[in-house]
């Protein structure tokens, strides 16, 4: 039983009330993955998940058996960081950094989301193929993910000048 993480396939836990995050932190020492509410409230502990966001506090490593996870630590290619990593850089997108990995690992699987044309509360157009991507639609398809310092608008314009096409 294995699940692969960040391209390696790992060994699942023995115990089943292991949760994700604890599994990554604590068993596999990637920490880069924060705990901040562990309650599902805060995103601090997001990750993806075949490509989509959860968070991982709530979510038992056990379920993920054959399933491909990706943290913070496997974002960056082998050519440097990701684009959103470079944008929140540029942007001063973070100053504790502690909700930093969960906002990036949360826009990446936003963005994914938006090419699925999936819409949010605030989508105007919902017979629309493509969503128009302002900064209304970044704040809400983010609001998931707190930050409780200066940084939120730094984070929202790191986010929508790497994904948004119409950022406002
Ligand atoms: Fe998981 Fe806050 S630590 S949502
Ligand atoms: Fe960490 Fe704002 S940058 S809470």
């Amino acid at each position: 039983m294995a699940i692969r993480i960040n391209g390696n396939e790992t060994a699942v836990p023995a115990d089943p009330r292991v949760s994700l995050l604890d599994h990554l932190r604590e068993t596999l020492h990637l920490h880069g993955t924060k705990k901040g509410c562990n309650q599902g409230a805060c995103g601090a502990c997001t990750v993806l998940v075949d490509g989509e966001r959860i968070v991982s506090c709530l979510a038992l490593a056990v379920q993920y058996e054959g399933r491909s996870v990706t943290t913070i630590e496997g974002l960056n290619g082998e050519s440097g960081l990701h684009p959103l990593q470079q944008a929140f850089i540029e942007h001063d997108g973070f100053q504790c950094g502690y909700c930093t990995p969960g906002q990036i690992c949360s826009a990446v699987g936003m963005a994914a989301e938006l090419e699925r044309g999936m819409p949010s509360a605030v989508t105007a157009d919902l017979c629309s193929d493509a969503v128009v991507v302002t900064r209304e639609e970044v704040r809400e398809r983010m609001s998931g993910n707190l930050c409780r310092c200066g940084a939120h608008n730094g984070i929202i314009a790191a986010i929508s000048e790497t994904y948004a096409e119409a950022a406002e």
